[in-house]
């Protein structure tokens, strides 16, 4: 039996590294999983990887800061498969290192609005459908950024200290009614998001790799590993938790 069977599991940003991870691993512990992404070609590959090894996936296309969109997945969600038990909002976006004072605009207003309204919206919208069905279990992912400051990172810290603190707001008001919320706070994940920052900024790639207490990232996988757990019945008393997964990068 899986951690998951029976269950259906949503998962935002499954058309690449953490997320499709996250999809396959919540497809191999028995559940079938919604691929919600804004890339539709990343999105198919994940559902097609689901199905070669025998589960069941829907692709839902959906840019997780559009409320319409987001509404219109939790809908497509429930008509693919009758209900909705598991989320892990996970879509999420980094910006140009800049120091605070000269950070723009712009991507300011886009790293929240992605990262930390996103989340917000999935969980509007997750939440009645997991009441209608007598609860469920959430799991957002932060940032090791969300815990401690990184220079550089204003928007992308501010962000992700905000998806830590609805977390446990959330976590909070729907405690009594069945549904759990956490987090999971990655470490510097091995993920085309690190590739992008290997390409415009090697020397903070070098700077993270060598303050790496385990000496290298992390991989995808071992941070779906901990968001199945965290929304199967093994965490049933775990809640409104930030589980930092970072191979003790924070623990100094
Ligand atoms: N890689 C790391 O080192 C690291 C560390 C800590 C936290 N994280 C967080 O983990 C999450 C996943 O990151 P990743 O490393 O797998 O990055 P990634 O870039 O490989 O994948 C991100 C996915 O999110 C999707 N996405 C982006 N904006 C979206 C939107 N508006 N609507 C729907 N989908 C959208 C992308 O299409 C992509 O499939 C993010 O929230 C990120 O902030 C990553």
């Amino acid at each position: 039996m899986g951690l998951v069977a029976g269950k259906v599991a949503l998962v935002t940003g499954a058309a690449a590294g953490i997320g499709r991870a996250s999809a396959l691993a919540f497809a191999r512990e028995g559940a079938r999983v919604v691929v919600v992404d804004d890339d539709t070609e990343g999105g198919g590959k994940t559902v097609a990887m689901i199905e070669e090894t025998g589960g069941s996936a829907v692709f839902v296309e959906c840019d997780v800061s559009d409320a319409a969109d987001v509404e219109a997945a939790m809908d497509k969600t429930v008509s693919a498969f009758g209900r909705l038990d598991c989320a892990h909002n996970n879509a999420g976006v980094e910006g140009p290192m800049a120091l605070t004072a000269e950070y723009e605009e712009d991507e300011w207003d886009r790293l929240i609005d992605v990262n930390l309204k996103g989340t917000w919206l999935c969980m509007k919208h997750e939440i009645p459908r997991m009441l209608f069905r007598g609860g469920g279990a959430i799991v957002n992912t932060a940032s090791f950024a969300g815990v401690v400051g990184v220079e550089g990172l204003p928007s992308y810290s501010a962000s992700k200290f905000g998806v830590n603190g609805i977390t446990k707001v959330t976590a909070l008001e729907y405690a009594s009614m069945g549904i759990r919320v956490n987090s999971v706070c990655p470490g510097p994940i091995q993920t085309s998001m690190i590739d992008r920052l290997l390409e415009t900024n090697p020397a903070a790639v070098a700077e993270l790799l060598a303050s790496a207490p385990m000496g290298r990232l992390g991989r995808p996988e071992e941070i779906a590993e901990a968001a199945v757990w965290l929304c199967s019945d093994r965490a049933s008393f775990v809640n409104g938790h930030a589980m930092v997964v970072d191979g003790a990068f924070t623990a100094r």
